[in-house]
C-alpha cells in the first residue's frame, strides 16, 4: 500500500520549540514513580483543518512522552492502563532485568482495564530506546501506544547543539481521517508483508519542522515504530553521519546521499552539521514507494548563526562507548539454527502449534501463518537456554518470500555473515533485518538471566507465529 502524497503544510503558522518538537519531555524520578496512562484519545495526524483520529495514547498525546533517564539511574514508571483491554509495556533495547521486560504472558501477567504496574529498573547503556505495548501489539502499537525512552550518556555528552528525536510511523486511515478498525485482524496483511499504513507522521505530525541554526551540530534520533513498514527516510541535507545503531554506538561513518533504511523497531543517531547558511531548508523524505514523499523538514533561522563548533570536525567523533558484555567467545559458543518459514508463497506445507502438528490451512484458521524452526507462536519449552556467560552464535535463514526484522530481547547482538560472507557492520543490534531467502549469522554473550523473547518486529508476521523464546540460566 503506497503512502498518500500529502500537500505541505505551509511555513509559519507553527511555533515549535526547538527543544521539544511537539514532544512533552519528563525526567524519570527514582523516588517516585512516573504515572504513565495508556488511554483512548484524540490525535491530529493530518494537516489542520483535517478530522482528528481516535487513538490509543501514552499521557494523551502521540508519540508518548520522551523518557529520559541518565545511564545507570533507575527508571521508575507506574503503568496505568485506561485501556479497554489488558496491556503491559516492553523498554525495546534496554538490557533489563527479566522481571520488567514487559512480555504479557511470558515475564508479566498482562495489566487489566483500570489496573497499574510498575516498571523499576536500571538502564545500562546510553543511547535511543523505545517503549511499546507487548500484549496485543499489533493492535495496540498499530493504535498509537509507543514512546521513546531516550538515555543520557552518564557523564553527559556535549558534542551537539541540539538534540532532536523522530518517531516515524505510518497509519492506516480511512478517507474520514478515522483508523480502519476493519483491517486489524486481517489474514492477508498477516500473511503478507504485515499492516502497512496509507499516512506517514514524523512526531505524530503530518509535516515536522525542525527548528535549526546555521552553524551548529545537530544530535538527530530517528525510530520506526510502524507495524511493518520498512522506512526509507531521506534527509536531503550534506553532511550526515550516523553515529549509533540500535542505541548502541558505531564508529562514525556518512550515510550516502542522506538515506537511511529502518526496519520497525530499529534506531540511529545520527549527526548533522549545519553547513548551509541561514534561511535555508532542508526536506526529510520517504522514498520506500518510488515516490519522494515529504514529511518534515529542517528549517533554519533566516538569519541567526552560532559558532560554537566551529571549525567542525570531520568526522565527528564517536560517542562513548557503553559497557557492553564481555567479549564473544566465538571459539566456544553454542550454536542455534533459526529457520523462518511460512507467509503467502512460501514453501511451509505444515508447522507445530500448541503442540499439534497442523497443515497451513489448519493453521491460518487459527490466525498461524508464519513458523520458526518448524513451531508457530510460543510454547512452554525454550528454543534454546544458555548457561550465563555463554556466547550464542544463531544462523538464521528466511525461507520465505517477504523480508523480517528479527528481534532479540534482553541483549545486543553482533551481525557476523549475511548470506555466507562475512558482515563489515561494527553495530550491536537489537533488531536485524532479514531479506526475503537471506541469511545471517549473530552472536551475542548470553549474561542476562531470564526468558528473552525472539520474534519478527513486523508486529502481524509476530502474531501470526514468528514468536519464540530462549532462556538464560541464573
Ligand atoms: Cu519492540 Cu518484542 O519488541
Ligand atoms: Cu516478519
Amino acid at each position: 500500500m503506497p503512502l498518500v502524497t500529502r500537500r505541505r503544510l505551509l511555513q509559519g503558522g507553527l511555533a515549535l520549540s526547538a527543544l521539544g518538537l511537539g514532544l512533552p519531555r519528563l525526567p524519570a524520578l527514582a523516588a517516585e514513580p512516573r504515572i504513565l496512562t495508556a488511554g483512548p484519545g484524540e490525535a491530529l495526524l493530518l494537516e489542520a483543518g483535517q478530522p482528528k483520529t481516535r487513538t490509543w495514547l501514552y499521557d494523551g498525546v502521540s508519540p508518548g512522552p520522551v523518557i529520559r533517564a541518565r545511564q545507570g539511574e533507575e527508571v521508575f514508571v507506574r503503568l496505568k492502563n485506561t485501556l479497554p483491554q489488558p496491556t503491559t509495556i516492553h523498554w525495546h533495547g534496554i538490557r533489563i532485568d527479566n522481571a520488567m521486560d514487559g512480555v504479557a504472558n511470558l515475564t508479566q501477567v498482562p495489566v487489566p482495564p483500570g489496573e497499574t504496574f510498575d516498571y523499576r529498573f536500571t538502564v545500562p547503556d546510553a543511547g535511543t530506546f523505545w517503549y511499546h505495548p507487548h500484549n496485543r501489539s499489533w493492535e495496540q502499537v498499530a493504535r498509537g501506544l509507543y514512546g521513546l525512552l531516550i538515555v543520557e550518556e552518564k557523564e553527559g555528552w556535549g558534542g551537539a547543539n541540539q538534540d532532536i528525536a523522530i518517531v516515524a510511523d505510518d497509519w492506516r486511515l480511512g478517507d474520514d481521517g478515522q483508523l480502519d478498525e476493519a483491517s486489524f485482524a486481517h489474514m492477508m496483511d498477516w500473511s503478507h508483508a504485515g499492516r502497512l499504513g496509507n499516512t506517514l507522521t514524523l512526531n505524530g505530525q503530518d509535516q515536522l519542522d525542525v527548528p535549526v541554526t546555521s552553524g551548529e551540530r545537530l544530535r538527530l534520533r530517528l525510530c520506526n515504530t510502524c507495524n511493518a513498514r520498512i522506512l526509507e527516510l531521506r534527509i536531503e541535507h550534506p553532511g550526515i553521519w550516523i553515529v549509533a545503531e540500535d542505541g548502541q554506538p558505531v564508529p562514525p561513518r556518512e550515510l550516502a546521499d542522506g538515506y537511511v533504511a529502518l526496519s520497525p523497531g530499529e534506531r540511529v543517531d545520527l549527526i548533522i552539521d549545519m553547513t548551509l547558511a541561514p534561511g535555508s531548508s532542508a526536506a526529510i523524505t520517504e522514498v520506500s514507494a518510488d515516490q519522494r514523499l515529504v514529511a518534515g523538514q529542517l528549517t533554519y533561522h533566516p538569519t541567526a548563526m552560532v559558532q560554537h563548533f566551529k571549525p567542525l570536525t570531520v568526522p565527528p567523533p564517536a560517542l562513548p562507548t557503553n559497557p557492553l558484555s564481555a567479549e564473544l567467545d566465538l571459539a566456544n559458543a553454542q550454536a542455534v539454527e533459526l529457520l523462518l518459514e511460512g507467509g503467502a508463497m512460501g514453501n511451509m506445507a505444515q508447522a507445530t502449534y500448541r503442540g499439534e502438528t497442523l497443515s497451513i490451512r489448519d493453521l491460518v484458521s487459527k490466525g498461524q501463518v508464519w513458523a520458526l524452526n518448524g513451531t508457530a507462536g510460543m510454547t512452554d519449552q525454550p528454543l534454546f537456554s544458555a548457561p550465563r556467560g555463554q556466547t550464542v552464535v544463531v544462523q538464521m535463514r528466511n525461507d520465505t518470500t517477504w523480508p523480517h526484522a528479527m528481534h532479540f530481547h534482553g541483549h545486543h547482538f553482533k551481525v557476523m555473515e549475511r548470506n555466507g560472507q562475512p558482515a563489515d557492520s561494527e553495530a550491536w543490534k537489537d533488531t536485524v533485518l532479514l531479506e526475503r531467502l537471506e541469511s545471517a549469522k549473530i552472536a551475542f554473550v548470553a549474561d542476562n538471566p531470564g526468558k528473552w523473547m525472539i520474534h519478527c518486529h513486523m508486529l502481524e508476521h509476530q502474531a501470526a507465529g514468528m514468536a519464540t523464546w530462549f532462556k538464560v540460566e541464573a
